[in-house]
Protein backbone atom coordinates (compact mmCIF):
# COMPACT_ATOMS: atom_id res chain seq x y z
CA UNK A 1 0.00 0.00 0.00
CA UNK A 2 2.00 2.50 -1.25
CA UNK A 3 1.80 6.30 -0.46
CA UNK A 4 2.03 8.57 -3.28
CA UNK A 5 3.41 12.19 -2.28
CA UNK A 6 3.44 15.03 -4.85
CA UNK A 7 4.37 18.27 -5.65
CA UNK A 8 4.83 20.48 -8.16
CA UNK A 9 8.42 22.30 -7.33
CA UNK A 10 11.10 20.92 -5.27
CA UNK A 11 10.68 23.26 -2.27
CA UNK A 12 7.29 22.27 -1.75
CA UNK A 13 8.62 18.97 -0.44
CA UNK A 14 11.22 20.69 2.10
CA UNK A 15 13.45 17.64 2.74
CA UNK A 16 11.17 14.83 3.01
CA UNK A 17 13.42 13.42 -0.05
CA UNK A 18 16.67 13.10 2.98
CA UNK A 19 14.01 11.73 5.29
CA UNK A 20 13.81 9.03 2.55
CA UNK A 21 15.06 5.32 4.04
CA UNK A 22 16.25 2.48 1.46
CA UNK A 23 15.65 5.21 -1.09
CA UNK A 24 15.66 4.45 -4.82
CA UNK A 25 15.37 7.08 -7.99
CA UNK A 26 13.40 6.07 -10.74
CA UNK A 27 12.73 8.42 -14.23
CA UNK A 28 9.51 7.94 -16.62
CA UNK A 29 8.18 10.48 -18.86
CA UNK A 30 10.96 13.19 -17.80
CA UNK A 31 10.09 13.21 -13.80
CA UNK A 32 11.69 11.79 -11.39
CA UNK A 33 10.71 9.66 -8.65
CA UNK A 34 11.77 8.69 -5.46
CA UNK A 35 10.77 5.32 -3.93
CA UNK A 36 11.70 4.55 -0.06
CA UNK A 37 10.20 4.73 2.97
CA UNK A 38 8.92 7.00 5.70
CA UNK A 39 9.07 6.01 9.21
CA UNK A 40 8.39 2.52 8.15
CA UNK A 41 5.55 3.28 5.23
CA UNK A 42 6.23 2.81 1.47
CA UNK A 43 6.33 5.88 -0.25
CA UNK A 44 6.47 7.80 -3.89
CA UNK A 45 7.89 11.35 -3.47
CA UNK A 46 7.74 12.39 -7.16
CA UNK A 47 7.72 15.97 -8.52
CA UNK A 48 5.14 17.46 -10.98
CA UNK A 49 5.92 20.78 -12.22
CA UNK A 50 3.29 23.27 -12.51
CA UNK A 51 -0.25 23.34 -14.13
CA UNK A 52 -3.13 20.95 -14.34
CA UNK A 53 -1.70 19.01 -17.44
CA UNK A 54 2.23 18.31 -15.76
CA UNK A 55 0.24 17.20 -12.33
CA UNK A 56 -2.09 14.56 -14.52
CA UNK A 57 0.61 13.13 -16.24
CA UNK A 58 2.76 12.40 -13.20
CA UNK A 59 -0.69 11.60 -11.21
CA UNK A 60 -1.79 8.92 -13.78
CA UNK A 61 2.17 7.41 -14.12
CA UNK A 62 1.63 6.90 -10.26
CA UNK A 63 -1.55 4.98 -10.71
CA UNK A 64 -0.42 3.00 -13.77
CA UNK A 65 3.49 2.90 -13.16
CA UNK A 66 3.65 2.75 -9.53
CA UNK A 67 0.45 1.18 -8.54
CA UNK A 68 0.09 3.77 -5.63
CA UNK A 69 -3.02 2.99 -3.31
CA UNK A 70 -3.43 6.79 -2.66
CA UNK A 71 -1.96 10.04 -4.12
CA UNK A 72 -1.79 13.28 -1.60
CA UNK A 73 -0.47 16.85 -2.73
CA UNK A 74 1.82 19.27 -0.41
CA UNK A 75 2.29 22.09 -1.94
CA UNK A 76 1.26 26.22 -1.42
CA UNK A 77 -1.67 28.40 -2.89
CA UNK A 78 -2.84 31.42 -2.80
CA UNK A 79 -5.16 32.81 -0.72
CA UNK A 80 -8.89 33.75 -2.08
CA UNK A 81 -11.16 33.24 0.88
CA UNK A 82 -11.63 36.02 3.69
CA UNK A 83 -9.30 35.24 6.32
CA UNK A 84 -6.81 33.28 4.82
CA UNK A 85 -3.97 34.92 5.32
CA UNK A 86 -0.67 34.30 4.21
CA UNK A 87 1.15 31.10 6.41
CA UNK A 88 -2.24 29.78 7.06
CA UNK A 89 -3.06 26.01 6.21
CA UNK A 90 -5.69 24.52 3.43
CA UNK A 91 -6.62 21.43 3.68
CA UNK A 92 -8.93 20.68 0.78
CA UNK A 93 -12.32 19.11 0.79
CA UNK A 94 -13.03 19.44 -2.63
CA UNK A 95 -11.59 21.18 -6.16
CA UNK A 96 -12.70 22.79 -9.36
CA UNK A 97 -11.10 24.04 -11.95
CA UNK A 98 -11.55 27.64 -12.36
CA UNK A 99 -10.59 28.31 -15.70
CA UNK A 100 -12.74 24.89 -16.96
CA UNK A 101 -15.73 26.48 -19.13
CA UNK A 102 -17.32 24.37 -21.33
CA UNK A 103 -20.84 26.12 -21.18
CA UNK A 104 -23.52 26.53 -23.15
CA UNK A 105 -22.43 22.52 -23.21
CA UNK A 106 -22.73 22.36 -19.96
CA UNK A 107 -22.72 24.65 -16.56
CA UNK A 108 -20.00 26.57 -16.19
CA UNK A 109 -17.06 24.74 -14.21
CA UNK A 110 -18.36 21.93 -14.96
CA UNK A 111 -16.61 19.08 -16.12
CA UNK A 112 -19.33 17.22 -19.04
CA UNK A 113 -18.86 13.09 -17.83
CA UNK A 114 -18.74 13.98 -14.14
CA UNK A 115 -22.03 15.72 -13.68
CA UNK A 116 -20.66 18.23 -11.68
CA UNK A 117 -18.06 21.01 -10.92
CA UNK A 118 -16.79 20.08 -7.50
CA UNK A 119 -14.45 16.62 -7.12
CA UNK A 120 -14.74 15.36 -3.10
CA UNK A 121 -11.33 14.93 -1.49
CA UNK A 122 -10.80 11.45 0.65
CA UNK A 123 -12.72 12.12 3.62
CA UNK A 124 -10.15 9.94 5.99
CA UNK A 125 -7.17 11.18 4.25
CA UNK A 126 -7.93 15.27 4.87
CA UNK A 127 -9.04 14.59 8.64
CA UNK A 128 -5.53 13.30 9.30
CA UNK A 129 -3.90 16.05 7.38
CA UNK A 130 -6.06 18.09 9.38
CA UNK A 131 -4.54 16.93 12.34
CA UNK A 132 -1.50 16.86 11.32
CA UNK A 133 -1.55 20.14 10.50
CA UNK A 134 -2.87 21.18 13.19
CA UNK A 135 -0.44 19.51 15.50
CA UNK A 136 2.11 21.24 13.76
CA UNK A 137 1.04 25.01 14.58
CA UNK A 138 -0.06 24.36 17.90
CA UNK A 139 3.68 22.77 18.32
CA UNK A 140 4.94 25.51 16.81
CA UNK A 141 3.56 27.78 19.03
CA UNK A 142 3.96 31.85 20.13
CA UNK A 143 6.65 33.89 18.02
CA UNK A 144 6.60 30.90 14.94
CA UNK A 145 4.72 33.29 12.64
CA UNK A 146 8.03 36.37 13.65
CA UNK A 147 10.51 33.68 13.72
CA UNK A 148 9.30 32.63 10.03
CA UNK A 149 9.00 36.66 8.78
CA UNK A 150 5.74 35.98 8.43
CA UNK A 151 2.72 38.30 9.03
CA UNK A 152 1.53 38.77 12.96
CA UNK A 153 -1.01 36.68 13.16
CA UNK A 154 -1.13 32.65 14.42
CA UNK A 155 -1.33 30.69 11.61
CA UNK A 156 -5.21 29.00 11.25
CA UNK A 157 -6.04 25.50 9.73
CA UNK A 158 -9.32 25.67 7.11
CA UNK A 159 -10.69 23.43 5.00
CA UNK A 160 -12.96 23.94 2.45
CA UNK A 161 -13.14 24.28 -1.59
CA UNK A 162 -10.00 24.76 -3.65
CA UNK A 163 -9.25 25.99 -7.10
CA UNK A 164 -6.92 25.08 -9.39
CA UNK A 165 -6.15 26.40 -13.28
CA UNK A 166 -3.31 26.99 -15.73
CA UNK A 167 -2.45 30.89 -14.54
CA UNK A 168 -0.86 32.36 -10.83
CA UNK A 169 -3.35 34.77 -9.92
CA UNK A 170 -1.28 37.97 -9.39
CA UNK A 171 -3.96 40.89 -9.37
CA UNK A 172 -6.29 42.03 -6.49
CA UNK A 173 -8.88 42.64 -9.48
CA UNK A 174 -8.31 39.51 -10.70
CA UNK A 175 -8.43 37.27 -7.13
CA UNK A 176 -11.39 39.62 -6.52
CA UNK A 177 -13.32 39.01 -9.89
CA UNK A 178 -12.51 35.11 -9.24
CA UNK A 179 -13.98 35.03 -5.77
CA UNK A 180 -17.03 36.56 -7.05
CA UNK A 181 -18.16 35.04 -9.79
CA UNK A 182 -17.25 31.48 -7.82
CA UNK A 183 -19.28 32.54 -4.77
CA UNK A 184 -22.44 33.86 -7.00
CA UNK A 185 -22.77 30.12 -8.21
CA UNK A 186 -22.52 28.62 -4.21
CA UNK A 187 -18.39 28.05 -4.83
CA UNK A 188 -16.83 29.76 -1.61
CA UNK A 189 -13.48 29.29 -2.35
CA UNK A 190 -10.51 29.43 0.15
CA UNK A 191 -7.30 28.85 -1.65
CA UNK A 192 -5.92 29.29 -5.84
CA UNK A 193 -3.24 27.07 -7.29
CA UNK A 194 -2.63 25.27 -10.60
CA UNK A 195 -2.76 21.78 -10.29
CA UNK A 196 -4.82 20.36 -7.45
CA UNK A 197 -8.28 19.37 -9.21
CA UNK A 198 -6.25 17.91 -12.21
CA UNK A 199 -4.95 15.31 -9.92
CA UNK A 200 -8.10 14.90 -8.49
CA UNK A 201 -10.03 13.83 -11.58
CA UNK A 202 -7.03 11.39 -12.28
CA UNK A 203 -7.76 9.97 -8.70
CA UNK A 204 -11.56 10.20 -9.42
CA UNK A 205 -10.97 8.17 -12.91
CA UNK A 206 -8.03 5.39 -11.22
CA UNK A 207 -10.80 5.57 -8.04
CA UNK A 208 -7.79 6.05 -6.09
CA UNK A 209 -8.03 7.96 -2.32
CA UNK A 210 -6.82 11.72 -3.01
CA UNK A 211 -5.97 14.34 -0.43
CA UNK A 212 -4.60 18.00 -0.75
CA UNK A 213 -2.67 19.98 2.05
CA UNK A 214 -1.23 23.76 0.76
CA UNK A 215 0.35 26.47 2.41
CA UNK A 216 -0.90 29.95 1.99
CA UNK A 217 1.67 31.53 0.36
CA UNK A 218 0.74 35.10 -0.96
CA UNK A 219 -3.17 36.67 -1.34
CA UNK A 220 -3.16 36.07 -5.38
CA UNK A 221 -3.09 39.94 -5.43
CA UNK A 222 -0.43 42.41 -6.43
CA UNK A 223 2.27 41.78 -4.38
CA UNK A 224 1.93 37.66 -4.99
CA UNK A 225 4.71 36.79 -6.73
CA UNK A 226 6.75 38.45 -4.73
CA UNK A 227 5.21 36.45 -1.64
CA UNK A 228 4.96 33.47 -3.44
CA UNK A 229 8.89 33.97 -4.24
CA UNK A 230 10.04 34.68 -0.47
CA UNK A 231 7.89 31.98 0.73
CA UNK A 232 8.40 28.84 -1.24
CA UNK A 233 12.37 29.65 -0.79
CA UNK A 234 12.04 30.30 2.56
CA UNK A 235 9.24 28.38 4.65
CA UNK A 236 7.30 26.34 2.66
CA UNK A 237 9.99 23.23 2.90
CA UNK A 238 9.42 23.14 6.90
CA UNK A 239 5.74 23.30 6.75
CA UNK A 240 6.27 19.93 4.15
CA UNK A 241 8.40 18.46 6.22
CA UNK A 242 6.39 18.51 9.14
CA UNK A 243 3.10 18.05 8.49
CA UNK A 244 3.50 15.17 5.76
CA UNK A 245 5.47 13.04 8.46
CA UNK A 246 3.07 13.80 11.31
CA UNK A 247 0.35 12.41 8.36
CA UNK A 248 2.60 9.38 7.30
CA UNK A 249 2.70 8.29 10.94
CA UNK A 250 -1.07 8.21 11.26
CA UNK A 251 -1.30 6.11 8.29
N1 LIG B 1 0.18 29.02 -5.95
C1 LIG B 1 0.60 29.84 -4.97
N2 LIG B 1 0.14 31.09 -5.15
C2 LIG B 1 -0.61 31.05 -6.28
C3 LIG B 1 -1.34 32.03 -6.99
N3 LIG B 1 -1.38 33.30 -6.57
N4 LIG B 1 -1.99 31.65 -8.13
C4 LIG B 1 -1.93 30.37 -8.55
N5 LIG B 1 -1.24 29.41 -7.92
C5 LIG B 1 -0.59 29.74 -6.79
Amino acid sequence: MTTAILSALPEEQGGLMHALQQSGQLHHAGRSFWRGRLHGQPVVLALSGMGKVAAATTAAVLAERFGVARIVFTGVAGGLGQGVQVGDVVVARDYLQHDFDASPLAARWEVPGYGRARLECDARLSAMLLEAAGDYLKSAGAGFGSRLSLPAHPPQVHHGLMASGDRFVCTAHESRALRGALAAAGHDVLAVEMEGAAVAQVCHDYGLPFAAVRTISDRADDSAHVDFAHFVQNVASRYADHIVQRFVQML
